[in-house]
This record gives C-alpha cells, structure tokens and sequence, in this order.
C-alpha cells in the first residue's frame, strides 16, 4: 500500500448496500423501516422517546414529562426514576443471560478472564458497598485513572450504582492533568492501578497519581488495583489496596432509584481555550441515547461478542465499552494493551480466538494497519465478524475500502459513526442494513437527531456548499452543562447561532442524497489520532517553559494520524535554539498534557505573523506546517518578512 494511496481523498461514488442475509436479521432492515421511524421521532419526538425509553430501559418510577427544553438546558424524562447500574446489571439477573459472558478481558500480556453477568453484578455491589464504607454519598466525585481492566468497568458501574459521579482520566494523561481534573470537580475518591501494560512495559499509573495528589486536597482515599505487581508507595489511611477492600466486602447491595437527571459522569475534553472542560452526562437520557444507538447502529443482539477498541478513558469507551453495550445484554470484549504487541497481528488474533461479531475502531489505527500489511489479518480466521464501525475522524475512501475488503472480507457493512464527548451517543451514522454507505460518509442522522449544515448567517448552505454542522433539537444523550460553568456552556456550544442551536465546531458538506460529509474540526482544536487536542492547551504549556516567550500550535495533515502537532516557538532572549531544547519541549508538553499531545515537531522562529491587532495568524502558519507555500490573503500581516524566513527554516 503506498502513502499515496493512503492520503488520497478521492470521492467514491459507489454506494455500499448489506447483503440480503444481513438484512433478513438486522433490527432494522430496510431504508423504508428508518425512513418511517425517522420521521415519527421528528414529527412527535415526545412521543417516540417515552415509547423508546418504556422499551429500552427499566424505570422504577415513570416521568412526567419527556422533555423540559429551556434552551440550552435540557432535562430528560422528568420525574423518572432509575439506577443505571440496575439496567445494566440486575435487570440480566434471572434470564437468559445471567450465565453468559458480560465481559471478555485479555490483558496485554495475554491473561485473560471472563466475568458472566451474574459475577460483573456480584462485584459491582460489593464495590458498591467498598465505596459506601470509604463514606462516598450520592453527588461525590470519583476519579478513575485506570488500565482496561474489568475494574475499570467495575468502578464506573459501582459509582453508578451509589449515586457517585465519576471522571475517568485517560491513562495516557500526566499527573498535572490528573491534578487538573481532580481539582476542578473536587473530587474526594481516586480509583488507580499500580500500573497497566503498554507494549510489554508498565506504565506507572500509581506514580503519576501521586505526584498529582501533592496538589489536590480534596482527595481523602485512594483505592490501588494490583495489576503489574510492580512497586508502589501506600500512603497509610489514605491508600488502600483493591483486593484488601473486596476482599471483606458484602456481595449483596441494594440499588437505589435515582432521579433521571442525577449526574452520571463528568468527562474532560479539548476545547478552544486552555482549560479542558468536563463535559456533564446525566443518567436517564445518557442511558437511553446509548442503549438505543447500540441496538440500531451496532444492530446488537445479545448473541454478539462486540469489540470496540477505544480505552474507558474516552467517551466511546464510557458510551460503547460499558453503558450502552451492557444495557443490551451483549458481550463487550475489553483488551489492555497495544494493537501491535507482540506483533502487529495482536486485534486480528483476539477476533479469531473470540470470535467477535462486531467491531468498532478509528480510522487512525486502520491506517496503521493498512501500512502493517494485509499478511497480518490473512493469518487469521475472521469469519465470526458481521459488522464494523469507524469513529473519532473523518474515514478516507482508501482506508473504508480497504476496512471492508480486508478486515470485513467484503461482507460486512461498515457504520461510519459522527458524534462527539458533548453528544453522549452516536449522531449521525449509517444503520448498517438500511443506509446505504458511501466511503467516506457518515450517512445520514440517528433518530430525533436534526443535523443542518449552516452559514456563518445561520441559514442553511445549499446542496454540496461546505457550512458549519450544528444540531437543531435536543437530544436525549445531550451533555447538560459544562461542570461548574454554566456560562462557558452557552458561550460554546449555544452562542454561534440564536434559537438553541448546538454548534458542534465542526465543518459538514451535505450532498445530493442528503448525506453529511464532515470535514473535521474549524476551531482551535486539533483531531490527533482521533483524540482530541486544544491548540491553547499545548500552548499554554509550552509557554510555561522557562525558555519560550510565545508559542503558536498548528495541526499538519499526517497520513496515519490525521493531523500531526507541529509547534512553532520564540525563545526568551539569550536562549540558544538547540536540537536538545526541542526535545526538551517536547517533553514537557508530554509531561503537562499527557503523551499524546506530544508535539511531532517544534519549529523555533525569531517572531511569530500576527495581525496588526496581535492576533498570531494560525492559518499561515497551518500552511508553512504543511509545507506549502503561503497563498491566501496576508494583508492583516503586520511584517511579512517573518513569514519569509519562516518558510527558510527547516
Ligand atoms: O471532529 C469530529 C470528530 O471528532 C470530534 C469529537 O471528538 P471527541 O469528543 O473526542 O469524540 C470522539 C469520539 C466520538 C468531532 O467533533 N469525529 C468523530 N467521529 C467522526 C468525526 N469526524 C468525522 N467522522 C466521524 N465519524
């Protein structure tokens, strides 16, 4: 596969429909069954949502209301009561399924372990019951900065199960992210391991969550799950062992019923200025936007080993790991470790040796199989698969084609899922056997979910004209707020457009059938291996550095990552530009924000283009990153021959 098929763009024309068989045992199956259910969500979305939520979800009690719009701030199924554990656990119990598998686990290493309904159950209560004895109440925050263990799952499900709101903090995250976090939602519990396997090294998770706690005094216990045996300090009164706790703890635990809107969970994400935002997810409509979109868009059955390879750290590991697929009754598969550990055949073995049904990743990691080689996949049996998914960033036609050839043998559809941490559950998306897919595309929008494609005006752009994306209803799954600040919710997310409009800061193109093409992300915010990043966070970290006066971050089209972080640097005077002082930086960006928002490049430059008004003018410097030449207009420059020896460098 040469890289110049991997980058190429090319617009596929054909469309992509499932097989017959497919479509015979599909939940929905044919593009008249969406069409009709499209619209009664639209047409009378109270009435489709209180039909769907009395059939997808258990309900101690019955709302009043569906809905409680007072724009921008919503409330679901008002009145109603539930405990999302309970839906996901004990409502199993005593069926079918209480003996199946809940979850599968393979550990980097390759120990494995399977938990059946009934035992993930019995070990979220007595969890449950730990967290009651350490003194966690309803509303507490719990931060969970942990490896893909089923403890990790565990803890998410036993903080439900209580009424706790849990943060899970992506392991990949550095300490000063981890005290970021735990800070800003005072969160008095942390949940860790003593470390997590990643390419056959540990990384040290204990240790990282200790220099983090020097500076966060709302933190009172510390619970350690044992992972990798590796040495680790214990804090007496505050540090506790995993299985010290378990191992005393009752397995019966009664679940409370909970309002609808009781906070489920707080999950940091990139925005455009420096500060990460905790994105809030309440219960009833968070649960209900996943369990529905796995059941349709994953057309899941209980019968179905699911595999999505995202980390809990994400909200696809939150929506599409634990909530949703577990709320179905299915299997999910959690794997700990690297896709290319002990060799780069390690997911295509795990689906042989499984036998996955469905499988769900980003388009980052297919291009990195693309260029591993199609000799890996062909050393394994792959029948069991009938379904795959996308998510994270746009999918280029080269790497769907070569997905569906490849890893889904021609047979099974591909859903291509839009969405976002903000929108709990998946918005725009094929269903795999009644949309048709175009490569490239996420089709069109899931039910009650009204997408257009708008001008800076906020009318809706023609037919195949490029525009923002932005939501025009609300949604079951919506996040509610940004946690602790009302304000910066409205003034991102509902202040582009009057009239409770969601803009999702991303740029769409919507074709002659109606489908939505979205071409990525146009604010300040990079989309890195699917992961989100905020320009203004790897700067204000760089600017932190005793050395940097300025410093301006610009993604550069990558071939395998999506976009690659290049960043631009004035150094403090007297400092001398050395090779030594670019790794250096690009350390400590790695310390601040976490590994994956180390910068692919630093550029050191004498002066940064800025406007007249100051403003550093990003889009010249997209364009050097890029390597090209500066085109576009440069009248605001305010001293063009920074540019000119910008473009010398390097
Ligand atoms: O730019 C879009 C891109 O990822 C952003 C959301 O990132 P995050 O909140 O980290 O959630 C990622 C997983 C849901 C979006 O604003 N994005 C996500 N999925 C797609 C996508 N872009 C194009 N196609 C997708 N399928």
């Amino acid at each position: 596969m040469s890289s110049e098929n991997i980058t190429s763009v090319a617009r596929e024309g054909r469309k992509f429909n499932a097989s017959r068989d497919f479509q015979a045992q599909a939940n929905i199956g044919s593009i008249g069954a969406y069409r009709r259910l499209y619209s009664e969500s639209v047409n009378n979305p109270e009435k489709f949502w209180a039909k769907q939520a009395a059939e997808l979800l258990l309900w101690r009690k019955k709302w009043r209301k569906v809905l409680q719009w007072k724009a921008p701030f919503a409330k679901w199924f008002v009145g109603g009561r539930l405990n999302v554990a309970e839906n996901c656990l004990d409502r199993h119990l005593g069926t079918a399924r209480e003996n199946k598998a809940a979850i599968i686990f393979e550990g980097e290493p390759g120990d494995q372990r399977t938990l059946t309904y009934k035992q993930l159950h019995h070990e979220v209560c007595k969890f449950a019951n730990v967290l009651e004895s350490l003194g966690l109440k309803q509303g507490d925050r719990v931060a969970i900065y942990m490896p893909m263990t089923p403890e990790a799952a565990i803890a998410m499900l036993a903080c439900a199960r209580i009424g706790a709101i849990h943060t899970v903090i992506f392991g990949g995250f550095s300490s000063e992210a981890i005290k970021d976090r735990v800070n800003d939602c005072q969160a008095s519990l942390v949940i860790t391991a003593d470390g997590g396997w990643r390419r056959g090294k540990v990384v040290d998770l204990k240790a990282n969550v200790d220099r983090a706690l020097d500076g966060t005094p709302s933190v009172k216990h510390v619970v350690v799950l044992q992972r990798t045996n590796t040495h680790v300090t214990m804090k007496e009164g505050r540090d506790h062992w995993w299985h010290d706790v378990m191992a005393t703890a009752s397995h019966r635990h009664e679940a409370k019923a909970f309002d609808s809107e009781t906070p489920l969970f707080i999950l940091y994400t990139s925005g455009s200025t420096g500060k990460p935002k905790g994105v809030l997810h309440t219960s009833g409509g968070y649960l209900l936007g996943t369990t529905i979109t796995s059941k349709y868009v994953f057309d899941l059955k209980e019968s179905d080993t699911y595999w999505c390879t995202a980390d809990v750290g994400w909200i696809t590991g939150h929506s599409y790991v634990v909530y949703g697929i577990l709320a179905n009754g299915a299997t999910t598969l959690m794997y700990e470790g690297a896709p290319n550990h002990p060799e780069p055949d390690r997911f295509w073995s795990i689906i042989d040796r499984h036998k996955v049904t469905i499988f769900y990743t980003a388009p980052t990691a297919i291009r990195a199989f693309m260029r591993w080689g199609d000799h890996y996949p062909a050393k394994h049996d792959m029948s069991s698969l009938r379904l795959l998914g996308s998510v994270g960033e746009p999918i280029n036609p080269e790497a769907w084609k070569w997905y569906h050839k490849v890893i889904g043998g021609g047979r099974c559809p591909i859903v291509d899922t839009w969405w976002q941490t903000e929108t709990g559950a998946i918005m725009i998306s094929p269903l795999p056997a009644a949309i048709p897919q175009k490569p490239g595309s996420a089709t069109l929008p899931f039910f009650g979910v009204v997408p257009k494609v708008f001008d800076d005006q906020g009318r809706e752009v023609p037919k195949n004209s490029g525009g923002k994306l932005v939501i025009t209803r609300p949604w079951p799954s919506m996040l509610r707020t940004l946690w602790g600040d009302d304000e910066r919710f409205k003034r991102q997310y509902w202040s582009e457009y009057e009239g409770g409009i969601y803009f999702t800061g991303d740029g769409c193109r919507r074709d002659e059938d109606g489908y939505f093409w979205i071409v990525g992300r146009i604010d300040d915010v990079l989309n890195v291996s699917g992961h989100r990043i905020g320009t203004a966070e790897v700067e204000s970290a760089l600017v932190s550095h005793p050395t940097v006066a300025e410093a301006a971050a610009v993604g550069r089209p990558d071939e395998l990552k999506g976009q690659a972080l290049v960043v631009f640097v004035t150094l403090k005077n007297g400092v001398s530009a050395t090779d030594e002082l670019k790794e250096a930086l690009r350390a400590h960006v790695a310390k601040e924000i976490g590994s994956l928002a180390r910068p692919d490049n630093v550029r050191f430059a004498a002066a940064l283009p800025k406007t007249r008004s100051g403003k550093i003018m990003r889009r010249l410097l997209k364009e050097i990153a890029a390597g090209g030449a500066v085109k576009g207009d440069t009248t605001t420059l305010e001293d063009f021959s920074v540019v000119a020896s910008l473009q010398k460098e390097e």
